[in-house]
């Protein structure tokens, strides 16, 4: 299969994306692995027909805003984001009317038609300095992720008011859990992503993006870590530090594991037969896009 998808790369001039979370195999086909700061440079960048986006929903339509002359193909149409469909754009709309003279800051985590109510889209990798590049007197919305705008409000001293969203994946993660493995693994660095609840983020020696985790245990010399995020960074995470231990930090009273179950829906079969048909295909209105590109590219502008 592997070969199968080299020929028809290659043939159709077409680059596949693909997001730390999906499974390793995906993640082994790949052109570029990033977190979704880094995939959307690279979607901005390729010089590619096709952009295959293994990853979800919402980073491909950032792609195809970001190359709209380029046709971008998900390998299941179904891959969606729980945090993304926590803040639907009507709703969000009538909320905002209760803050005209506010900034509204977005998680990229978000559909392609709350972009074009936001003022700058952020990133876990990048909202704290765009945060911080702001006015201190500037009023702000932020949407979507409840929590990761808890914690730019605690690091920043700014009191954004907050859209109610959450990712299900992280939001489930348990203070407690996080609690019994230091007790079990005393030496270990615990590493955390802001979209965890703030009681998880209080016992994080390290708080980042997905690229700043792997960043963080490649540098840290601690040889064990507990990490408190979706699974599928641990393939790079321990291909990246062979002698370092990682445990993940599930939630036992929930499903006891920290898969999304939108990423995993990403496989080699669906990327071949997406390339193979050119479909399913992301195709969003150009009026949408025009209007979701501007809060993506201020955000690039900062970055
Ligand atoms: P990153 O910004 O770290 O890539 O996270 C994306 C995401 O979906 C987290 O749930
Ligand atoms: Fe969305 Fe959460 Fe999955 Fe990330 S892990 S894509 S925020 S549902």
């Amino acid at each position: 299969m592997k070969a199968q998808i080299e020929e028809l790369k290659k043939r159709k001039n077409a680059i596949i994306l693909a997001h730390y979370y999906t499974l390793p195999e995906v993640q082994d086909l790949a052109d570029f692995v990033g977190d979704s700061l880094s995939l959307s440079k690279q979607a901005a960048e390729t010089d590619a027909d096709i952009i295959l986006f293994a990853g979800v929903n919402f980073m491909a339509e950032t792609a195809k805003i970001l190359s709209p002359n380029k046709k971008v193909l998900i390998p299941d149409i179904e891959a969606g984001c729980s945090l993304a469909d926590s803040c639907p754009a009507e709703e969000l709309a009538l909320f905002l009317q209760n803050y005209p003279d506010h900034t509204v800051l977005s998680y990229i985590n978000c559909s392609a038609k709350v972009k074009t109510l936001s003022h700058i889209i952020v990133t876990s990798g990048n909202a704290l300095k765009i945060a911080n590049s702001l006015p201190k007197n500037e009023k702000i919305v932020f949407t979507p992720d409840r929590n990761l705008g808890a914690y730019i409000n605690k690091e920043t001293g700014r009191e954004m008011v907050l859209w109610n969203g959450v990712c299900h994946v992280h939001d489930q993660l348990a203070a407690n859990e996080i609690f019994e493995l230091k007790c079990n693994y005393p030496n270990a660095k615990v590493m955390a992503h802001p979209e965890c609840k703030a009681t998880v983020l209080a016992l994080a020696d390290f708080i980042g993006s997905t690229a700043a985790m792997l960043n963080y245990a490649k540098n840290e010399p601690s040889s064990e870590f507990i990490v408190a995020t979706e699974t599928g960074i641990l393939y790079e995470m321990q291909k990246q530090n062979p002698s370092k231990t990682f445990y993940v930090a599930n939630n036992p009273e929930t499903c006891a594991c920290n898969d999304c179950q939108y990423m995993k829906l990403n496989t080699p079969e669906k990327i071949y037969n997406a390339l193979l048909t050119e479909s399913p295909e992301i195709i969003l209105d150009d009026d949408i896009m025009l209007k979701a590109l501007k809060p993506i590219q201020k955000m690039l502008a900062k970055s």
